[in-house]
């Protein structure tokens, strides 16, 4: 069959596998063209497929020779129906880390279970013995709490009052006025309980009991801050009471972790269009203008540049620098006052007319398409793909 990209408001239903293996490859090329990071060797990655996951678990394997086991939730591929670009982003990765002779193995499932946490840990026992790295990359908008049972859904509400200011349609490029209606009843512990640290404190507390840590071991999640712009929707809205809650957890953690030396870190990344960002008002507008300016000061970057710089620069860096609330920066670029300056001129100028000239909106799109697999160099998209791709080190 052809697959040809099927959008649905924000999302796109299909995907294709060779765009998303060359993207994997591409960053593969990267991560080897920068050379060896002194890393972890040992590393479970959970949320392992897709964005700034996919590239922590490319970088460990790639700059540091690690034996990687990745957790996601994927949608496998059926007759006639291409599979979610996480299951062929993992596939290509496992391919191409079996040939580097680099032990990959992937678990698909809700790691919010403990069916999957189990399983995790199994492999752990059976393959590793213990691991002294875990990434915690989950984005998910709905959570089972294992022990419960109750599904929480996450929202993306500014907390107290109405936020109004303008957004645009990628797709169309009309730039347009939303209001969006303030938080109410249990919005703001719901987006906690999903995207909080809660879960990510299980999957250490888990490892921990079972004796799968080793001596020095050390985890990381991922964090936003964003500037004033987006500050109403996002780090003071519903989303960032979640991210004050797992910073806050990487102390907890660090703290049940001081008989094995370990350390939690929490680092706050660039803002970058993955799918969840995508489907968050304003913020396309913001990444548009924020990839002109970056882009045109030759500071972009992707999620494997930064998750390189992260692990090369800080993480793995003879002291890992952190800021005044103990978290590691690699938005350090982003925030940078000139860089936010001019994105703040030009948000006041950025109408539907003005947008193509003063925002990325082609940078924009193709980043949202490669995120799917389409709009990739050197892919052949008139190619019938008839494959039914496997990840071969799936469990
Ligand atoms: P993403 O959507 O690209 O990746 C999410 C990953 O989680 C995928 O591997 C997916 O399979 C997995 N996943 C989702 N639900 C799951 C479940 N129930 N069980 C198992 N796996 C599940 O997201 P991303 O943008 O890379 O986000 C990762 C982290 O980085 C998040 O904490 C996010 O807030 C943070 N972050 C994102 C940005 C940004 O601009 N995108 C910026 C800074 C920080
Ligand atoms: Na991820």
């Amino acid at each position: 069959m052809i697959i040809e990209p099927r959008t649905r408001g924000f999302i796109c239903l299909t995907s294709h596998p060779k765009g998303c293996e060359q993207n994997v490859i591409d960053q593969i090329e990267y991560i080897k063209s920068k050379g060896a990071i002194d890393g972890a060797k040992k590393v479970l990655v959970i949320g392992a497929s897709t964005g700034f996951g996919l590239a922590s678990r490319i970088t460990s394997a790639f700059g540091s020779g690690a034996s990687t086991i990745g957790v996601f939730f994927e949608k496998p591929p059926s007759e006639g129906r291409p599979a979610s670009p996480g299951w062929y982003n993992s596939a290509a990765f496992e391919k191409e880390a079996h040939k580097a002779g680099l032990y990959a193995k992937s678990i698909n499932g809700d790691a919010f279970s403990n069916e999957i946490k189990k399983q995790t840990l199994d492999l752990i026992k059976a393959d590793l013995a213990q691991i002294d790295m875990v990434i915690y990359s989950l984005a998910s908008p709905v959570r089972t709490h294992p022990d419960t049972g109750v599904k929480y859904k996450s929202v993306l509400k500014p907390i107290g009052a109405k936020f109004q200011n303008k957004t645009v349609d990628f797709h169309t490029g009309v730039v347009s006025e939303v209001s969006i209606e303030p938080a109410e009843g249990d919005d703001i512990e719901n987006t906690v309980a999903v995207m909080g640290g809660e879960d990510w404190k299980m999957w250490i507390d888990d490892l921990k009991s079972e004796g799968l840590l080793s001596e020095g071991f050390t985890t990381i999640a991922y964090s936003y801050i964003g500037p004033s712009l987006t500050e109403a929707v996002y780090r003071k809205g519903t989303i960032g009471r979640a991210k004050d809650d797992l910073e806050a957890t990487a102390f907890t953690i660090s703290d049940s972790l001081k008989a094995l030396k370990g350390k939690a870190y929490v680092s706050v990344n660039k803002a970058l269009v993955t799918q969840a960002s995508s489907a968050i008002p304003v913020i396309p507008l913001y990444i548009s203008l924020l990839y002109k300016v970056m882009k045109a000061e030759g500071i972009h970057e992707g999620c494997i540049e930064q998750i390189q710089r992260l692990f090369q620069d800080r993480l793995y860096s003879a002291k890992t620098p952190i800021d005044d609330k103990g978290r590691i920066r690699i938005d350090d670029w982003e925030m940078r006052a000139d860089v936010q300056a001019r994105v703040a001129e030009l948000w006041k100028e950025a109408t539907t007319e003005t947008l193509p000239k003063i925002g990325d909106l082609k940078g924009y799109e193709k980043d949202f398409f490669n995120l799917f697999g389409f709009m990739v160099e050197g892919v052949d998209y008139d190619k019938d793909v008839n494959e039914i791709v496997e990840i071969p080190g799936l469990q």
